[in-house]
């Protein structure tokens, strides 16, 4: 039978939460002409402690209650949006949707990165969706365009802009001169950063949603553990001004490669050429990169983060799960890794890379280092020299395309030498696969 009314119940009523009942609100009167029913969210869960703050949200006539079987066991609720985030509650309310056949909407990147098998194979027995565009950069549409509008495609990469902490972070230090520490105190008082901002800027919220998008995008599993990781709290002004200087931006990039011998996928800085379109996302702002065999290269941008940017994937979510409810369609689309490619170690990964270093100011010295990285198959491509100290310089280096384990064979040898008297940074330079 098709239904004409469906409810709806919401698990949270936080920033993200609260966005979503705004929404709700605000497209009423449309529902009926965008999914063909009308929709209704009929309860909301809020803790006791919370409640009064709720009350002064939440208009009459949608019921809050502290009791979440009383949601997911409801029997006129056709679909639950988790919004609570953390990972084990959260998964214990999804898994009992599911189980008692409520298709789900959630925004948990930590959750989907690591057990996102799990839930969406819960979800297809029970023939119900899952679904969670709001996980991997907030309001911009990735999920869906991956799995649904690029379907025709075999893609290749997929690299992105995808925390804004840290973006708005670098960008401050590349635009406005500020040092690391002066620009997370801005983050922080804006509200972009945590008060605990470890899991911004140590890489590690950037790393759940590029496993998310790899699984995605290769058709093959890739979990948090997976990712290789680093964050930007060792990138100094210097190194973005040489960076600058040299034709490079500097930015925290998700990056996952699908090449002939296995999945790449990594959070680190990078070098970008400052005439890529990624390296002009600025501030807060968010950006996915994608390169197809048949679409070549496409990229998506926006906001990766706040109360109405996520609550509008939410909601696109949702509505799509009302129209497969009202069409008795359900489950159309559910998980796409039916493949199992091997994922390769950082070690295994090809990049270009820059060096910062200090060195004796002396004839020959220029030619040791040379000879250093060529004994390693490693070719410099951009130098620049800087007298520093006297009787030393800063050599800043940009070298081609190599395999990680060489360059860090080279690397060990080059600090042994008594000439090479500190090497101050190392970051990665985006180049093309090979
Ligand atoms: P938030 O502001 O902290 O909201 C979470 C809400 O869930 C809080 O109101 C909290 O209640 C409630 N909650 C937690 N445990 C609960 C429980 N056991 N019972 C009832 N309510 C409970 O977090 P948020 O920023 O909205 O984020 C929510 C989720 O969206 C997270 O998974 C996050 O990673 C994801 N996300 C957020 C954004 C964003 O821009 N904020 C973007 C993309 C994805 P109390 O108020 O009582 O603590
Ligand atoms: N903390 C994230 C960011 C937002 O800074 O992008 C939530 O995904």
């Amino acid at each position: 039978m098709e239904k004409k009314i469906l409810k709806a119940g919401l698990l949270g009523l936080g920033t993200v939460g609260t966005g979503v009942y705004k929404l709700f609100e605000a497209q009423k009167e449309e529902m009926i002409h965008k999914i063909g029913a009308e929709l209704e969210l009929k309860k909301i869960l809020v803790r006791p402690q919370s409640m009064e703050r709720a009350k002064g949200i939440v208009r009459e006539g949608i019921e809050l209650t502290s009791d979440w079987r009383s949601i997911v066991e409801d029997e006129e609720i056709d679909i639950i949006i988790e919004v609570m985030g953390g990972t084990e509650f959260a998964k214990e309310c999804i898994l009992a949707a599911l189980n008692a056949g409520k298709s789900v909407v959630t925004s948990n990147k930590d959750l989907v990165a690591i057990d996102g098998k799990e839930l969406l194979d819960t979800a297809a027995a029970n023939n119900c969706d899952f679904l969670f565009e709001a996980a991997v950069a907030g309001g911009i549409p990735i999920i869906r365009p991956l799995k649904q509008c690029l379907a025709g495609n075999h893609l290749t990469e997929v690299m992105g802009i995808i925390n804004g902490t840290t973006n708005f972070i670098l960008t401050k230090m590349t635009l406005e001169d500020m040092d690391y520490q002066e620009a997370l105190a801005l983050a922080t008082e804006l509200g972009y950063a945590e008060a605990d901002p470890t899991a911004d800027v140590e890489g590690i919220d950037a790393a759940r949603k590029v496993a998310i998008l790899a699984s995605i995008a290769f058709n093959s599993r890739v979990v948090l553990g997976d990712v290789y990781t680093e964050g930007i709290t060792r990138l100094t002004k210097a190194d973005i001004e040489y960076a600058k200087e040299m034709g490079w931006t500097i930015k925290l990039i998700g990056m996952a490669r699908n090449t002939e011998t296995g999945i790449e996928v990594r959070v680190h800085p990078m070098l970008i050429p400052s005439t890529h379109p990624l390296a002009s996302v600025n501030d807060s702002f968010n950006a996915v990169f994608v390169h197809g065999d048949a679409v070549d290269d496409a990229m998506f941008y926006g906001r990766g983060a706040g109360e109405l940017p996520t609550a509008s994937a939410i909601m696109g979510d949702v509505m799509d799960i009302a129209r497969d409810i009202r069409f008795n369609c359900k489950a159309r689309i559910n998980c796409t890794c039916y493949k199992q490619l091997p994922i390769k170690t950082i070690d295994e990964c090809n990049n270009s890379y820059y060096i910062r270093l200090m060195a004796d100011n002396q004839p020959g010295v220029l030619s040791n280092i040379a000879k250093v990285f060529g004994d390693h198959n490693v070719s410099i491509a951009q130098f620049i020299q800087r007298n520093a100290e006297e009787y030393q310089a800063e050599m800043v280096l940009i070298t081609e395309n190599v395999l990680e384990k060489d360059f860090n064979a080279a690397m060990e040898q080059l600090k042994a030498l008594s000439i090479v008297k500190d090497v101050s940074a190392v970051i990665r330079v985006y180049g093309k696969n090979s």
